[in-house]
């Protein structure tokens, strides 16, 4: 008997070792495995063995029993896997892709200016958007009927302070945050400040009530005129590129003096005119000049002893010359046809 439930085994996993497909699976589990199979009949033929080997013999033919299932079922999952084409994997196709946003067009802009002024030492500072008449206009040498204020069509808000006056407005320029920003830290100091801005415009497509400037100050002994112009350069080459020229005609800004302009090249063109520029081949794009002694004054700083430049740059009007944005309200929309082209 024991003889027989040997070769049987022997006989079984030879079989099975040749086994590659589920037909001759089948075959192998009808012959050994079935209820009328090969290993059935030996089961049975269990009660003729004498009562003393019937234990023993009993329980092998049991463990043959369950040896035999368990291999037949892994040679059969085997084959199955296999042949199983439904379950094939490709490894080499593309992922499902993520639909993902990006930066607002400003943010770029920002950032890549936020970038250049930290590598030279400047910290990016934030300041109130509800800003106070004394820190966005008086602290920055524009008096209360200086004709200045003209220059700006500023939002003066409807709210009283304790001795009765309206002295709160939407801050006209990121300036607001010289004084402030010198008062905090003292001299000598380096700091940027982008943010948004408000004037009270009729809106078309260069006019916006609500845009984004980028401000600078640099505060220390012997600041001049030279250190203003090579930053400048710098920054101009920075967004257009090393070959771009920095051009410097007087301007008036109440806050500087002297102040100035900064044109730069046309990057369209390198300054041979063109569309963007209006055929001039300059660009105007920036509003610097040396700190006012009145402001440093106005911030606690002695104007013998320190003396400052500063800056202003319009974000909208940076990203509009750059991508070829030809209506301002554009940045405000949150249309997604437009935010989608950067
Ligand atoms: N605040 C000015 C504006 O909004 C821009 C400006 C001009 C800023 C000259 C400056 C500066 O710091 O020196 O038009």
């Amino acid at each position: 008997m024991k003889n027989k439930l040997q070769i049987l085994r022997d006989e079984f996993l030879a079989k099975l070792a040749q086994a590659k497909n589920s037909d001759l699976l089948k075959e192998i589990e009808l012959e050994y495995l079935s209820r009328k199979g090969r290993l059935s009949i030996i089961m049975h033929e269990l009660k003729d063995v004498g009562a003393e080997l019937r234990k023993e013999t009993g329980e092998l033919a049991n463990n043959l029993k369950h040896e035999l299932e368990a291999k037949f079922l892994e040679t059969k999952r085997l084959v199955q896997g296999e042949n199983n084409s439904t379950e094939f994997i490709d490894v080499t196709l593309p992922g499902t892709k993520f639909k993902r946003g990006h930066l607002h067009p400003l943010t770029q802009i920002k950032r890549e200016l936020e970038d250049l002024f930290a590598s030279l030492g400047f910290v990016s500072l934030d300041g109130p958007e509800l800003e106070s008449d004394y820190y966005n206009f008086e602290a920055l040498n524009i008096p209360p009927h200086h004709p200045a204020r003209d220059m700006q069509d500023t939002f003066y808000v409807d709210l009283k302070n304790k001795q009765g006056d309206y002295d709160l407005v939407m801050r006209t320029q990121t300036s607001n945050m010289q004084v402030r920003a010198i008062q905090k830290y003292g001299a000598p100091l380096r700091a940027i400040i982008p943010g948004r801005a408000y004037r009270s415009e009729a809106t078309d497509a260069r006019h916006e009530h609500t845009f984004y400037q980028l401000e600078g100050i640099l505060i220390d002994k012997n600041i001049n005129f030279s250190h203003l112009k090579s930053l400048m350069e710098l920054v101009g080459q920075k967004l257009y590129g090393p070959n771009t020229k920095l051009r410097m005609r007087p301007k008036f800004y109440p806050f500087v003096e002297p102040g100035s302009n900064g044109e730069y090249t046309c990057f369209l063109c390198e300054g041979k005119g063109c569309r963007v520029c209006k055929q001039t081949g300059w660009l105007e794009i920036v509003g610097c000049g040396l700190i006012h002694p009145n402001v440093l004054r106005a911030a606690g700083v002695d104007p013998e002893e320190y003396s400052g430049l500063a800056f202003g740059f319009g974000l909208n009007r940076l990203a509009m010359l750059k991508y070829g944005i030809d209506d301002i309200r554009l940045f405000n929309s949150g249309d997604l046809r437009f935010l989608e082209q950067f």
